[in-house]
């Protein structure tokens, strides 16, 4: 809604590796989401981050030859470069190193203390130091780590260490989904968390003691905080909490956590709890989205089939024979078109050529590629001054589309908002077919054809602004054909659902397709 505060974040990223294609797809779907509310109106605050501290940072480190320090730092830097270089608005990029997050975790934690929800005792049990997580010896699989995306060899650990009394929030948390149906989804994952919270929930343990990479525990500084813990306050941190009074009121609670199921119980069920015996109030909600599978199987360094998204944007780039900033949109385009959010999906370059050529290069661009020329062949180049009153129909196609377009964006339905993006594509060149203007011009119908003219560049410059959030290279490219001034590009979700956004004498610039067909050939060249 117009105007209203939007606080959206991801995960916050772990240092021992460099991103690859599934952590993208998180933070992907989050900048879009963040663009298409910013589009509508929105005060966006859009944060992401690196978790930095922890058993698993530190061996990467230590297998570097490193400080943990110096590797983070390291870590950190690349991480935030990537994401700039892929395009991602964020607002804040947390690193929980920094000192305004320490302050927020020793706050916290003391707190949480001194109300006698964390207390002293002893942890024996199993630790996954890849997923940073303790487990039961009744919850190994196979005496390995289970979970189905993990899978790993898991230390034995005995050693004094806090608990938090999850247990005491049992009840609350289930008030808590009941009362508010939409605080986990999609539906499947709220059904999850409602089992596992009725099947009994545990006090966990909040802190480590055998290694000290992490905040030290401030009343105990023989421990550091579990880095599970300190991770999840990075939320808080960046609402402005304990910093900045005023932007903490305006945006907590967060709006939307989007992360990926792998990370469900720690979002839905210890972080709310932890809020509720800080009484904070709980973020609104929490989304899962599904795995990525590449060519069919799990990504794994040992299979050697980790796809990373830079390098992968720059092959394509070659092969497509497009810029790297578009191929990034074709990359996002595939992967939030491809599966819907919420379930897994399978990466093959295969699918994402089928989907380039069809959907992209057919469709989307051959739309901007064929009609533009029109505008130069029987209107001078200009946008003409249509005369009498619009066709409805198509006016009324496009508006009803922009009305479902912004509803499956509310409900992070990527892939529905997509389709009905591309249901105006498809009218679009069948209104040209239909009205078929060299036909008008041949029969000398002057004002029938600037009518067409005109309607189908007003059609256009609404497709630009619907795959806008999705796409702002292509989108841009778009605006330039069509001669769309810079200043009057950004404009607000109003000018989606208006007719007669475009004003007639407008210069169109027609060029090259912005997505050529990819031939074979092309591919085989490179
Ligand atoms: N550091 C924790 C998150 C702390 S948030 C308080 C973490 N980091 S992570 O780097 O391992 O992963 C972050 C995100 O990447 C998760 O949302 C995870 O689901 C996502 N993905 C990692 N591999 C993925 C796929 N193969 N497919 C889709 N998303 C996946 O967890």
């Amino acid at each position: 809604m117009a105007g209203e505060k939007f606080y959206l974040t991801t995960p916050i990223y772990y240092v021992n590796d460099k991103p690859q294609i599934g952590n993208a797809y998180t933070t992907f779907a989050a900048d879009t989401l963040a663009r298409f509310k910013r589009f509508t109106g929105s005060d966006v605050l859009f944060t992401t981050g690196t978790d930095e501290h922890g058993q698993k940072a530190a061996q990467a480190a230590k297998e570097r030859g490193l400080s943990p320090q110096v590797h983070v730092d390291e870590m950190a830097k690349e991480w935030e470069e990537i994401w700039k270089s892929l395009n991602i608005s964020y607002d804040d990029f947390i690193r929980t190193t920094q000192e305004r997050h320490k302050k927020v975790v020793n706050f916290l934690f003391e707190k949480l203390y001194k109300k006698g929800d964390i207390y002293k005792g002893e942890y024996a049990g199993w630790y996954c130091t890849y997923d940073e997580t303790f487990w039961l010896q009744s919850q190994l699989k196979e005496g390995k780590c289970p979970n189905p995306w993990c899978q790993r060899e898991v230390l034995w650990i005995k050693e004094e260490s806090y608990f938090f009394k999850l247990s005491r929030y049992q009840e609350p948390l289930l008030k808590h989904l009941k009362e508010n149906p939409q605080f986990v989804r999609p539906e499947v994952r709220y059904n999850e968390v409602i089992s596992f919270i009725k099947s009994g929930l545990e006090d966990v343990c909040v802190s480590r003691k055998s290694f000290e990479w992490g905040i030290p525990v401030p009343f105990d500084q023989k421990h550091t905080v579990y880095v599970w813990i300190d991770a999840l306050i990075n939320y808080l941190t960046l609402s402005g909490y304990l910093q900045d009074e005023e932007k903490f009121k305006k945006f907590w609670p967060a709006d939307l956590h989007i992360i990926g199921k792998d990370i469900l119980r720690f979002h839905a069920v210890i972080w709310p709890a932890m809020l509720m015996a800080a009484e904070i109030p709980l973020p609104r909600c929490i989304f899962a989205h599904g795995f990525w599978n590449v060519e069919g199987e799990k990504m794994s360094k040992s299979k050697g089939n980790v796809v990373r998204p830079i390098s992968l944007v720059k092959e394509l780039s070659k092969e497509l024979g497009i810029g790297e900033d578009l191929t990034i949109d074709v990359v996002k385009y595939f992967l939030l078109r491809e599966a819907p959010f919420g379930l897994d999906g399978n990466f093959s370059k295969t699918a994402l050529f089928l989907r380039f050529n069809a959907d992209l290069a057919n469709d989307l661009g051959n739309l901007f590629h064929r009609s533009l020329p029109m505008v130069k062949k029987y209107c001078q180049g200009k946008i003409p001054q249509p005369e009498g009153e619009t066709n409805s129909e198509i006016k009324a196609i496009i508006l009803e589309s922009a009305q479902k377009i912004g509803e499956f964006m509310d409900n992070l339905e990527f892939s529905l908002a997509l389709s009905e993006v591309w249901k105006v594509v498809s009218y679009i060149n069948k209104y040209i077919d239909k009205s078929a203007p060299w036909r008008l011009a041949r029969e000398g119908k002057k004002e029938e054809l600037d009518q067409i003219i005109y309607n189908l560049g007003e059609a256009l410059t609404k497709v630009c602004l619907l795959v806008s959030p999705f796409m702002p290279t292509f989108a841009s490219m778009a605006w330039e054909q069509l001669g769309i001034k810079e200043d009057l590009r950004r404009e607000s979700w109003e000018r989606v659902k208006e007719w007669g956004f475009l004003s007639p004498g407008t210069q169109v610039k027609p060029g090259k397709p912005i997505f050529p067909r990819r031939t074979e050939d092309r591919g085989q060249k490179n």
